[in-house]
């Protein structure tokens, strides 16, 4: 049977797996899904017209009233305790759909614990005690537990897919079940391709694809087919694909990107970043203009790294 190993791939394997193995049942919460989803798009296109279609289409299921939908996804953390039981000095963070946040600190000073919390929808119930509320609310169980309405894609770095099936078969069957246009397929693969260096071939087998293939092609699946407004990202420093590209992706289709990083030119694009120390958020800086300034130097010396490193990687002679 077909098995990813990441969180979000499990995510996705999930309504596959349900599918294959228990057709009838999934065909009827497929079409429940995919009624939501017209309701939802017919109440964002309504208030919406010229806009963007909503990221959250299908997961924001008839529990969630139109109005509440309507409104711009917010994603709030509300400070808990450090290690020591402190109270965090942040006591609420507020990141809207579109941003990119940063996540910075020592090693060991629970920036992946943050992500944890956020990916959990935490209330009160995890060491740290922070709780998550979504459009100032706190979410319902169901979008805790129900693999279908999940909010939160994740990206890390050890990414691969293990099921027994070709890239563009995958793909087509996940945006089935979700809903969508098989089609979309291509663009995925496209898309993926902008952002790592071997181009992914449709017709391959997943298992054969690298770790960075595997990232490109998730970052661009999160970005196209899975709705999920909120993208957790923990540490793709050495993730083998075009790092600010994909940020730049996720943020553009309107999702909340929240990524832990020390690399400075990730860590910059970011419009604020919460710093971790001792299990605790200590502050929240947000970006400046000098900063941003020297975002764009750090960012034409990475242009010029990576084409040196594309040289390398090619096999010819830095000239
Ligand atoms: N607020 C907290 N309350 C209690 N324990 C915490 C808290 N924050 C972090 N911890 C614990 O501290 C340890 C380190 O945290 P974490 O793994 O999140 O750090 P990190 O910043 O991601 O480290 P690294 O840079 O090495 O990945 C973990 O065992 C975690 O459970
Ligand atoms: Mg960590």
């Amino acid at each position: 049977m077909s098995q990813m190993t990441s969180p979000i791939a499990s995510r996705i394997a999930g309504p596959i797996t349900n599918k294959l193995t228990n057709q009838a049942a999934n065909q009827a919460a497929n079409q429940a899904a995919n009624q939501a989803a017209k309701q939802a798009v017919a109440v964002n296109q309504a208030v919406n017209p010229a806009g963007k279609q909503a990221v959250s289409v299908h997961i924001i299921t008839d529990h969630i009233v139109a109005d509440e939908f309507a409104r711009p996804l917010t994603l709030t953390v509300i400070g808990g305790v450090d290690k020591d039981g402190n109270a965090d000095d942040v006591d609420e963070v507020e990141i809207m759909r579109g941003e990119i946040i940063g996540i910075v600190g020592p090693t060991g000073s629970g920036k992946s614990t943050l992500i944890a919390d956020i990916e959990q929808f935490a209330v009160g119930d995890t060491p740290s005690g922070r709780k998550i509320l979504i459009n100032g609310h706190v979410p319902e169980n169901e979008l805790r537990t129900d693999p279908r309405k999940k909010l939160v894609a994740q990206l890390s770095q050890n990414m691969h897919f293990l099921a027994d099936m070709s890239v563009v078969e995958f793909l087509k069957m996940h945006a089935k079940s979700r809903g969508k246009d098989p089609d979309l397929a291509e663009k995925v693969i496209l898309l993926a391709n902008t952002l790592t260096g071997e181009p992914i071939n449709p017709a391959h087998q997943l298992t054969i694809l690298s770790g960075g293939q595997s990232r490109a092609l998730m970052t661009a699946d999160i970005a196209v087919i899975s709705d999920s407004p909120i993208v957790l990202i923990d540490e793709i420093e050495n993730a083998g694909i075009k790092k600010q590209e994909a940020l730049r992706l996720l943020s553009g289709e309107g999702k909340i990107v929240v990524v832990v990083t020390h690399d400075p030119m990730l860590a910059l694009m970011a419009s604020r970043r919460i710093v971790m120390k001792n299990g605790g958020m200590t502050k929240v800086i947000s970006t400046s203009e000098e900063e941003q300034r020297v975002f764009k130097d750090i960012e034409k010396v990475d242009g010029w790294l990576t084409g040196l490193r594309e040289t390398i990687r090619q096999g010819e002679v830095v000239a």
